[in-house]
């Protein structure tokens, strides 16, 4: 597994986050579209603010590789979602982030939402121990109890 730490995100890394979204094989990927970058800013100074999430910033090789986030969704669900650099992936990143991830977070269950097409992010999701809950036209849900 690749060697990665985890430290929260300043808002210094905001930038590269944001140029990490522009990239449009990753939207198509996460079925997230690309926010334009007064959307983004907005939308991570609200995560930065908020104490319901745990957002961190995954470091290899002392470059910021991408993010991952921990929230509090509804009244009861813990979700988790990532995002890594395109010029990072298929370098065991994300799979390393979730499992550093889950040893600093001990809440259980936790959910993620993963677009059906999105392979990789089920790959990193099932080597992690989550398991298929629902799988539904577009969007497939899996757990970790
Ligand atoms: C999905 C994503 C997080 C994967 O990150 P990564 O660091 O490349 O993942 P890893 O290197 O840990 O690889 C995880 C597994 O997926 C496989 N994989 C990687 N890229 C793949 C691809 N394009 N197609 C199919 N499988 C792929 C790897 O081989 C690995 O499986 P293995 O261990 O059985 O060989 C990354 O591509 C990304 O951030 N994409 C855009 C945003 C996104 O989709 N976020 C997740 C939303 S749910």
């Amino acid at each position: 597994m690749a060697k990665i730490r985890l430290r929260p995100v300043l808002e210094t890394d905001i930038p590269i986050l944001f140029q990490q979204q522009l990239d449009t094989e990753a939207a198509a990927m996460s079925a997230y579209p690309s926010k334009d970058r007064g959307e983004f800013m907005r939308h991570w100074e609200g995560i930065l603010k908020n104490k319901n999430v745990t957002a961190r910033a995954i470091i290899y090789k002392e470059k910021m590789a991408g993010h991952i986030l921990c929230w509090k969704e509804g009244k009861y669900e813990q979700r988790v979602g990532y995002w890594i650099g395109r010029e990072f992936w298929s370098r065991g990143i994300a799979s390393a982030a979730v499992a550093e991830l889950l040893a600093q977070v001990k809440i259980r269950p936790l959910v993620a939402e993963v677009a059906n097409h999105n392979i990789a992010s089920k790959r990193v999701l099932e080597k992690n121990g989550f398991e298929l809950l629902d799988e539904g036209t577009k969007i497939s849900i899996f757990k970790l109890k």
